[in-house]
């Protein structure tokens, strides 16, 4: 049952294009919750980028950022804005953008104060976002098309969504000016696919998961070893790479779908990671 209708809803996405919301997975919280949590969270992922980073916020000073999958707000964008990047581009490749973040952007900034708070209500004009300041793109599989246009690149809960993760990594090879540098933070659980045990979503066969999910916005599946792969390949360096979470994968080693056999047991069990990246 769950495969049919899995296998029916994928075919309606081919006609309209289909983003599936499969919970709090972001840790952004649901629509539902205050403005001012909302904000916090923007406001944390800022601060996580700077610190994965090891760089102050005085780092973003005059800096072209782009960033992918920013969901329904555009709110990482204003509080970058905000604190001095030249320009933020956010891609996406579903248009979830909502109209109705404007108490969202205005938590965002009733918590800034001086030039900070100066800046973001530069980039705030009746209830939009200037898009000279913070600009949204809805693209084909979300790819920038840029090409040496960026001095950091970021995202959060994106790239385990993307459909084509080679196509992205090569995006940010040719978006990244050089010396500039791409962080993300990478959600590698199953989103709630798994059935019965932590990561069983990975023994679906390729082309079943394909007929059920390809199209929704649903995990791409890939592994920590196929993002240092892909990123090789796209002329990338790993700076650094990190797990955030991780689980015992021993119940399901021996029915993965062959693309994850050869994974090895210690990437295997991942369940997230942080990657810094670099020409
Ligand atoms: C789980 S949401 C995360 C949203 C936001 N970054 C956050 O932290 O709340 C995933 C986002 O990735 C976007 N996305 C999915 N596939 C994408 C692709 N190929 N390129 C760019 N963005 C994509 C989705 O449309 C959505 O905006």
């Amino acid at each position: 049952m769950l495969f049919v209708r899995a296998v029916l809803s994928n075919q309606l996405a081919r006609l309209q294009p289909l983003y599936l919301k499969v919970g709090n997975r972001s840790g952004r919280g649901y629509p539902n919750v205050a403005p001012e949590a909302t904000a916090e969270y923007f406001r944390q992922c800022v601060r996580d980028y700077l610190a994965q980073l090891g760089q102050p916020e005085s780092f973003l000073k005059g800096k072209q950022i782009l960033e992918y999958g920013p969901g329904d707000t555009l709110g990482v964008g204003l509080v970058l804005y905000a604190l001095g990047a030249k320009k933020v581009v956010c891609v996406d490749r579903f248009p979830l953008r909502s109209k109705k973040t404007g108490p969202v952007y205005r938590a965002i900034l009733d918590g800034l104060s001086g030039a900070q708070r100066e800046r973001g209500e530069s980039a705030y004009r009746d209830g939009e976002l200037d898009p000279a300041a913070v600009e949204y793109r809805v693209t084909h599989d979300g790819i920038s098309g840029a090409r040496a246009e960026f001095d950091l690149i970021l995202s959060r809960s994106v790239l385990a969504l993307v459909n084509r993760l080679d196509r992205t990594l090569d995006d940010i090879a040719s978006a990244l000016r050089p010396g500039g540098v791409s962080i993300h933070k990478v959600d590698l659980s199953s989103h709630g696919l798994d059935r019965y045990r932590p990561l069983d979503f990975l023994t679906w066969p390729d082309p079943l998961y394909r007929l059920m999910y390809s199209r929704k916005g649903r995990p791409n599946r890939w592994r920590a070893d196929k993002y240092q792969e892909l990123a090789r390949r796209s002329g990338l360096q790993i700076l650094k790479m990190e797990p955030t979470g991780h689980t015992d994968v021993a119940a399901i080693r021996e029915s993965l779908a062959s693309p994850f056999r050869a994974v090895p047991d210690e990437l295997l069990g991942w369940l997230g990671f942080w990657i810094l990246l670099s020409h």
